[in-house]
């Protein structure tokens, strides 16, 4: 057993458009959480992003999910001393959460033995989010269609290039997911489900079979994107500005506020700039990150 461990774990960016739970990819965008046995009680530490609401007592999401661990394994844990030290805005949609919740399994299953398996891990924090599309590929890192049926997720992975981008616009404003998928019908019509079907599978072939320029089409969506509208007005505007300026397609990230554009790195500034145009005219203040994939996903340092 190690006493200590730091991990890294990468945001994740969730649904694409069309996969609405199920497909994410991961970002070179970074949370390392450090975790020690030590003491006697409880104590977490937290620098960067989310210093001013992150919990530092048992409901804190990494300390919640290491408890899965121990308890998991029976093993009594006395004194536990955490640190995470943030990149990834919370409640941005850029998987911060994920991002907490695989570093507090995989700093937990090391400091017990690395007693469960990757595929255990995996499981563990779909059941914590409900869904695997931000916490596959925050732990395996690349694009992940993943599906997770109550117990096991079922996932594959697919690394992707070095010349893609994601350009990540954040307005800077805090949106939790509970909030965005309250504002979700119960039911949906059976035209929209063909939709949906039909543009998911054939955005999954295409991400498989490099054909990017089938996402303009393959990344429309009617679950989801138009009833969280109201907390993104900009969204439709984003949108047909980056596919006008030839992005391979642009969608809501997660549950959002954060728009996700994915392009060519070949044009991503000019993309970058005519997007950027959006925020501005609209007086709304946004960060922009340039990231890329992560095909590696979590990883102990
Ligand atoms: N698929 C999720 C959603 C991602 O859109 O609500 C955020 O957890």
């Amino acid at each position: 057993m190690d006493k200590s461990v730091l991990v890294r774990v990468p945001a994740s960016t969730a649904n694409l458009g069309p996969g609405f739970d199920c497909l994410g990819v991961a970002l070179n965008l970074y949370n390392d959480i450090y975790m020690e046995l030590k003491g006697s009680r409880l104590v977490i530490d937290v620098e960067g992003e989310g210093i001013l609401n992150i919990d530092r007592d048992e409901k804190n999401l990494i300390y919640k999910a290491a408890k899965k661990v121990f308890d998991k394994l029976n093993i009594t844990v006395s004194g536990l001393y955490i640190k995470t030290t943030n990149n990834i805005p919370t409640g941005s949609g850029l998987g911060s959460s994920a991002s907490a919740i695989i570093g507090g399994l995989v700093a937990a299953n090391v400091i017990c033995g690395n007693s469960l398996s990757h595929d255990d891990i995996l499981d563990i924090a779909s059941s914590m989010e409900g869904h695997a599309d931000n916490v596959a590929p925050a732990l395996n890192g690349g694009f992940n269609a993943a599906t997770f049926d109550g117990k096991r997720t079922y996932y594959i992975k697919k690394e992707l290039d070095d010349n893609l981008r994601f350009l990540a616009f954040y307005p800077e404003r805090e949106l939790l997911t509970s909030k965005a998928r309250g504002v979700l019908p119960s039911m949906i019509e059976f035209r929209n489900g063909v939709f949906n079907v039909g543009r998911a599978s054939l955005l999954t072939a295409s991400i498989f079979s490099g054909r990017y320029d089938l996402l303009k089409v393959a990344s429309q969506d009617m679950l989801h994107q138009v009833y969280r509208k109201e907390f993104i007005p900009e969204m439709y505007y984003v949108i047909e500005k980056a596919l006008d300026n030839g992005a391979y397609a642009s969608f809501l990230s997660g549950a959002g506020p954060t728009m996700m554009v994915f392009t060519d790195a070949s044009i991503a500034d000019k993309v970058k700039e005519s997007v950027k145009k959006v925020y501005e005219e609209r007086n709304i203040k946004c960060r922009i990150y340039e990231l890329k994939c992560d095909n590696t996903g979590a990883k102990i340092l």
